[in-house]
């Protein structure tokens, strides 16, 4: 094989890749695994839209990061079959980004925002009309020749995904139709999502090996497949043919995930809140001084899953670990709290 051919080969294994990639996220809600209320809301909404031939209302998704919202968004599109345009707040940086996007959109089609919180006030405001009554008004021109100029919009849809509730403005936060918030996924449904994954990627897994990836995924199907990728090469390269939970723990103890699916993170976090608070209360901002990590993906990613399992409660003088953080850790809890 000459080098070209390598060159050649190693773009086919790529491609081959990315398509595996591709296919991972469902198409349908059929195919969407979990989140069952939001999946039978969006089901009504989206039937309904059909029938009236309308654009489907603004939909907002809230919820942690990697359950899904973006594959959520691609999803409606399909349902409703229109196009989708997909950006994120911090990219649009001023509203003749925003103008260029409204521009490209078809009647019907949907405008997807991720980090929809991110999103410059300038453009935030110009969003509104858009939404209500789908118009813009813009300045063209600079100086004495500035003259507003009033842009009419197709109907479309706008998605906005947030990890944080409570960082959307009032008026923004209104002019959704449909709200939507996505929950940690439970163990059957990861186990579902695992083993899809598997079959997408031909890899045989077992049942206890599902089980296991799931149990130890933060309730997170971005985290579950992460893993099952991970895992998959040290099954491969230990010759292993099938995924059981003996690879599972052992792939897992390598990359430092403990028995209840938390990162070096999470439990730096639990142990520096103990060692250093008496286990709280603490603030936001101490915390993440204290280990290293920014305040924000503290607060979206770090907290949220400790809360959900009950590591963590939130007080109105700051957090708290709970006899169960100490005993995730293997540590007295104080007999004064
Ligand atoms: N892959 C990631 N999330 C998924 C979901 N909710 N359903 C099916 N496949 C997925």
């Amino acid at each position: 094989m000459d080098d070209d051919d390598k060159l050649l080969s190693g773009d086919k294994a790529d491609d081959a890749e990315a398509s595996i990639e591709k296919s991972l996220r469902p198409q349908t809600l059929a195919q969407y695994i979990g989140q069952d209320q939001v999946k039978h809301e969006l089901g009504v909404y989206i039937e309904a839209a059909r029938k009236r031939e309308e654009s489907l209302d603004h939909v907002l998704l809230f919820g942690p990061p990697g359950l899904g919202k973006t594959t959520l968004a691609m999803v409606i599109a399909n349902e409703m079959q229109v196009h989708i345009r997909t950006t994120s707040g911090p990219a649009i940086e001023k509203p003749g980004d925003l103008v260029a996007l409204l521009n490209e959109l078809e009647p019907g089609d949907i405008l997807f925002i991720d980090e929809i919180h991110r999103l410059p006030k300038i453009v935030e405001e110009m969003l509104y009309s858009a939404m209500e009554d789908f118009y813009v008004d813009i300045v063209v021109g600079q100086g004495p020749t500035a003259h507003p100029v009033h842009f009419p919009l197709p109907p479309f849809t706008l998605i906005g995904a947030t990890t944080r509730a409570g960082m959307l403005s009032a008026p923004l936060r209104d002019r959704f139709g449909i709200v939507e918030h996505m929950e940690y996924y439970v163990v059957a449904d990861l186990e579902d999502i695992v083993k899809r994954t598997a079959d997408i990627f031909q890899t045989s897994i077992k049942p206890s090996g599902a089980h296991e990836i799931a149990r130890r995924s933060r309730g997170t199907p971005r985290i579950a497949n992460r893993l099952f990728k991970r895992i998959r090469d040290f099954a491969e390269v230990a010759d292993q043919d099938a995924i059981d939970e003996m690879i599972v723990n052992r792939s897992l103890t390598y990359l430092r995930v403990d028995q209840d699916g938390l990162d070096e993170t999470d439990n730096k976090l639990l142990r520096t809140m103990i060692e250093y608070y008496d286990g709280g209360p603490v603030g936001l901002a101490t915390i993440a001084a204290n280990i290293g990590e920014e305040t924000d993906t503290i607060a979206e990613v770090v907290e949220p899953y400790l809360l959900q399992i009950g590591f963590l409660k939130r007080t109105q003088r700051g957090r708290v670990v709970t006899i169960k953080g100490y005993q995730h850790l293997g540590l007295a809890y104080p007999s004064n709290n």
